[in-house]
């Protein structure tokens, strides 16, 4: 059975960007392949090296994965500084890693511009520990989105040049799994921007309470009205549009879509049917998110058995790693 894999970047809460972009189409991977989650906490050193409280950061981001429908019995999902075995992989890979072509990453020049003061080698090797993550478990499939496409050509670049420079046939080249065309919705934000997640403000997290949601939706960005019939629709409200069409019934589009197209549509009766929607589809979310958050026990043994699941595939891996290069093995 081919091996799916995708890493989580420990920051913030999820919120519906998120979950109908990706969350939702790991959940229905979980059925298909053998799946590995995990949360990427050493990534996240590269931009924030000393972290608040990254325990606590990871077992919010498992409690809201697992509120989605992520199963531990299903997948594997583990926290990545669960793994160590990972690191040793990571240490063999940038020593056939070049300065070069790991300073010609775009992520890279963007975050050393964004950082002048903390261009660390963690940043420029970003690539490699990725890498490190995907083919420890000989993945075969990375569902990711575009931002990571370039990462991805460079795993598939490293995996290749492990086989070639130790002569073996031993790492898939992980292909990556477009979200956009392979289910993953584009949801966009509240601010009239293409995509939520660009700034809290234009996000509905999952975890939001019902009069938050109403409040954020209400002051969701619109137009003076529409002028003329059957107008197409600014972005601005093409958004809150989309957003019906993803939370609402099509009775409920189509009735505020007719009302667009007559000009007597009111943003306000439109906004506060799309709240209490959004409302609907969440509700049940949040609530398994505050009962799994709370669930300490709960937590502390899904993490637990993740590792140790991980652990398991990654030091079969690592085995076989260190004997193909001539390491003793233990
Ligand atoms: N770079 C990914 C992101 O920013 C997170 C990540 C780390 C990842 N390691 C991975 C994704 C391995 C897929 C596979 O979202």
């Amino acid at each position: 059975m081919e091996t799916v894999l995708s890493g989580i970047r420990p920051t913030g809460n999820l919120h519906l960007g998120n979950y109908y972009g990706a969350v939702t189409s790991f959940v229905k991977l979980q059925d298909i392949y053998r799946c590995f989650f995990f949360i990427a906490d050493w990534h996240s050193l590269t931009t924030h090296p000393t972290p608040d409280n990254i325990q606590r950061s990871a077992r919010t981001i498992l409690a809201e994965y697992m509120a989605c429908g992520l199963d531990p019995e299903k997948s594997t999902i583990y926290v990545q500084s669960d793994v160590p075995e990972v690191a040793e992989l990571y240490l063999y890979l940038n020593m056939n890693a070049y300065l070069g072509e790991l300073g010609r990453v775009t992520s890279f020049k963007e975050k050393a511009r964004k950082q002048p003061d903390n261009v660390n080698a963690g940043l420029l090797t970003y690539p490699t520990l990725m890498t490190a993550d995907i083919i420890i478990h000989k993945a075969n499939k990375v569902p990711v989105g575009k931002d990571q496409e370039q990462n991805m050509e460079m795993a598939r670049k490293f995996a290749r040049r492990f086989n070639q420079m130790y002569k073996v046939d031993f790492f898939p080249e992980p292909e990556s799994f477009s979200l956009s065309k392979d289910g993953g919705i584009k949801i966009p934000g509240l601010d009239g921007s293409g995509k939520m997640g660009k700034s809290d403000d234009n996000c509905i997290f999952l975890c939001d309470e019902p009069s938050v949601i109403r409040k954020k939706v209400m002051k969701a960005v619109t137009d003076a009205g529409p002028q003329t019939p059957n107008s197409e629709k600014p972005e601005v409200i093409q958004n809150l549009f989309t957003l019906l069409e993803i939370v609402s019934t099509k009775d409920t589009h189509d009735y505020f879509n007719d009302k667009w197209n007559d000009c007597s549509l009111l943003y306000g009766e439109l906004k506060k049917k799309l709240a209490e929607d959004i409302i609907a589809v969440t509700a049940p979310i949040r609530e398994r998110i505050k009962e799994y958050s709370s669930n300490t026990e709960l937590l502390e043994k899904v993490a637990r058995r993740g590792a140790e699941k991980g652990r398991e595939s990654a030091s079969k891996t690592l085995r076989e790693v260190r004997e193909i290069i001539g390491f003793k093995v233990y």
